[in-house]
């Protein structure tokens, strides 16, 4: 199988709220494989940006940054994951809209991008990897087997991130969520660096009018006709 170190690698890529961080999850834990969440990674610089007073328009000093900041992810022995920055455990902080603004923008400079690139790709480790993301498929792992796009609307992603706040009992405008969708797609899509997009040769799924277990099955079946098969 070629891949990564030939580590079996499977790439989830698409745009935010489209399901990608569930599904990845869910794959990876039946198949008993490492999960990589590289927004996390970007999230993190983000917010270790702002923690040490680093300019968003400071491209060297943030490609810096990304490459030594301190961070871990940690599996619970329940399959939780945590996410910690120089020790501390930011997962929630990591969700926060201001944190994801944060990500997108330092995720727009190549620098950057290739600070992260050895780090992501450390991820691959037997017996396998699901790797989700913005440009797993295109400029991460290119060779990965096996390339999922999971897309939805604008309208349903910004819906989905409604009733997760509105759980969380914060106090959110549908409108003003949506339009926070258009506009990160429309930097993650138009950036020069690593664009937003397929790889040519990437599985597209529209899970628009789809339930998390109807994608999963997909997946799932999709994977086992590729010979991956669940963890016993
Ligand atoms: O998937 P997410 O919402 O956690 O990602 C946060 C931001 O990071 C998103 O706006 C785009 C960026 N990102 C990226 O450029 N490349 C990736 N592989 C993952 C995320």
């Amino acid at each position: 199988m070629s891949a990564q170190n030939n580590v079996a690698v499977i790439t989830i890529d698409g745009p935010s709220g489209a399901g990608k961080g569930t599904i990845s999850r869910i794959v990876a834990k039946k198949l008993g494989y490492h999960y990589l969440d590289s927004g996390a990674l970007y999230r993190l610089l983000g917010l270790a940006s702002k923690r040490h007073n680093v300019k968003l328009t400071s491209v060297s000093c943030l490609a810096t940054l990304a490459e030594h900041m301190d961070v871990s992810f940690k599996t619970s022995g329940q399959g939780d994951l945590t996410i910690h920055l120089e020790g501390e455990n930011v997962t929630r902080e990591l969700r926060t809209e201001e944190t994801g603004a944060l990500a997108s923008q330092v995720a727009g400079f190549p620098q950057v991008r290739a600070a992260l690139l050895k780090r992501q790709r450390s991820f691959a480790q037997p017996p396998g990897l699901v790797a989700d993301g913005r440009d797993m498929g295109t400029a991460i792992f290119p060779d990965a087997p096996v390339k999922l796009y999971l897309t939805a609307s604008a309208e349903e992603r910004g819906a989905r991130r409604y009733k997760e706040l509105l759980a969380k009992g914060e106090n959110v405008s549908l409108p003003a969520l949506v339009e926070q969708v258009r506009s990160r797609d429309e930097r993650d899509i138009n950036r020069e660096a690593s664009p937003l997009r397929a790889a040519e040769d990437a599985i597209q799924i529209d899970t628009s009018a789809m339930s998390i277990q109807e994608v999963t099955d997909e997946v799932l079946n999709l994977l086992s006709l590729k010979g991956f098969v669940p963890h016993p």
